[in-house]
């Protein structure tokens, strides 16, 4: 018997609403069996069965059609993230456990705007936050959809807390750092990098009171960590740990991140090495209290103020305390050392040929290449999908790997980079 004040979602009147097994069953099937091959993966599908390029339709096809007609355009059209050859982006495959979960947020669509309507949401998140926080020496913060906006936050922060102007930063950095900048009407300085893609301290500006300094865990291009020991010379800092901020749950590679924890915050995109779903990340605060203070608004229909940048977000939390239920400290750990060294591998093996030019060290994963005698476009082109991805730097095209993928194979990998190189 149900608790008719607890009414599940097996018993919703409207069908579209309810649980059904046996089609979700046969829905979660078409992930691994789309239908109609691979290759299939154009809107011209659409069309075909019936909605057409403008227009939306009067009558639907129900439900179950609609995810037979989508699945080869979406399934069989997506690139799969976790083959032997995957090494080329920030992007990882997703363990199962977020899949399963990602589903539940989506049926139970808590929205952590109200304590109202994600009674339990609003906790799990406090306690991923607080699992999280201590790695990277914060005092707390909150989820975010990835770095960009935990950027944007932490410099929204900065310049409530310290008055800051300016937002200094390195060449390097990401976009979404002189992004912020804009957004806030601060004024963005750029400083130069040294060969390793680091911040050069000799270039930083000498007076920094009215400004924040943004140093990288991991840039984009290089990998790189500019010198965290920085922290602490301008009115903020604020580390953009990005990428490279899941190494602090490594015992072997956490201290690379050492100094972090005197930054004012620091920006984690969880749907990068910490393999969630996108759009999740976090938005770390020495000082939570004063930075919840600083940006957050009320308003007559809420019951709590509103934190961050968001209204209403989902309860991106759960897939990622599933993750770290089922996994551990030590299970994160172990697959991003194993993309450290795949990718120290990688680059130990490139670097002892004669016919390609390395710039590393794979500080955190990610490195650079380029053939000698041919176009890195060229050799990208005969590479399996998915093997190197191209970047430009000084004008000049560079192949990027990027060890985002526990499941990537460097004895794959050196076969395919040799097999381009010679052909
Ligand atoms: C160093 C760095 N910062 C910020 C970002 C933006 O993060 P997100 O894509 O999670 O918004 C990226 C994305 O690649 C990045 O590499």
């Amino acid at each position: 018997m149900q608790n008719p004040s607890k009414p599940s979602v097996a018993d919703r009147s409207d069908p579209a609403f309810a649980f059904d097994e046996a089609a979700l069953i046969r829905a979660i099937r078409l992930l691994t069996d789309p239908g109609d091959g691979r290759g299939n993966g154009t809107l011209n599908r659409l069309a075909g069965a019936g909605f057409p390029e403008v227009g939306l339709p009067e009558g639907g096809m129900g439900e179950m059609a609609a995810l037979e007609t989508l699945a080869p355009l979406v399934v069989g059209g997506a690139r799969d993230l976790g083959t032997v050859h995957g090494f080329d982006h920030m992007d990882p495959p997703t363990p199962w456990v977020t899949w399963v979960t990602a589903l539940w947020d989506a049926a139970l669509n808590q929205n952590l705007l109200h304590p109202d309507v994600a009674p339990v949401a609003r906790q799990i998140e406090a306690r991923v936050v607080d699992w999280l926080t201590p790695f990277f020496g914060m005092g707390g913060g909150h989820m975010t959809p990835g770095s960009t906006i935990a950027n944007l936050t932490a410099l929204w922060a900065a310049r409530e807390i310290a008055g800051v102007e300016t937002v200094v930063h390195s060449k390097a950095a990401h976009l979404s750092v002189p992004k912020s900048a804009h957004l806030l009407g601060l004024r963005a300085v750029a400083a130069e990098i040294l060969a390793d893609g680091g911040i050069d301290p000799a270039a930083l500006p000498g007076e920094m009171a009215k400004a924040a300094l943004v140093l990288t865990a991991g840039t984009t291009n290089h990998g790189a960590i500019d010198a965290l020991g920085l922290a602490g010379r301008a009115a903020w800092t604020h580390v953009d740990a990005a990428w490279a901020g899941p190494l602090r749950l490594s015992k072997r590679y956490g201290s690379l991140l050492d100094g972090i924890e005197w930054a004012d915050s620091v920006a984690v995109s969880a749907h990068k090495w910490l393999y969630q779903p996108k759009e999740s990340g976090l938005v770390l605060f020495r000082d939570n209290a004063a930075a919840e203070r600083a940006v957050s608004f009320g308003g007559s229909y809420l019951a709590l103020p509103n934190v961050g940048v968001l209204g209403s977000h989902g309860a991106v939390a759960v897939p990622l305390l599933a993750t770290l239920m089922a996994w551990g400290r030590e299970g994160v750990a172990r697959r991003i050392d194993r993309g450290m060294a795949d990718a120290a591998a990688l680059h130990a093996w490139l670097s002892e040929r004669s016919d390609v030019a390395v710039y590393g060290p794979p500080t955190t994963g990610v490195f650079l290449w380029r053939p000698h005698h041919r176009q890195p476009e060229a050799v990208r082109a005969s590479l399996p999908v998915g093997t190197a991805s191209l970047t430009r730097i000084d004008g000049r095209s560079w192949l990027r790997q990027v060890a985002a993928n526990p499941m990537a194979e460097v004895a794959e990998l050196k076969r395919a980079i040799d097999r381009a190189l010679t052909a």
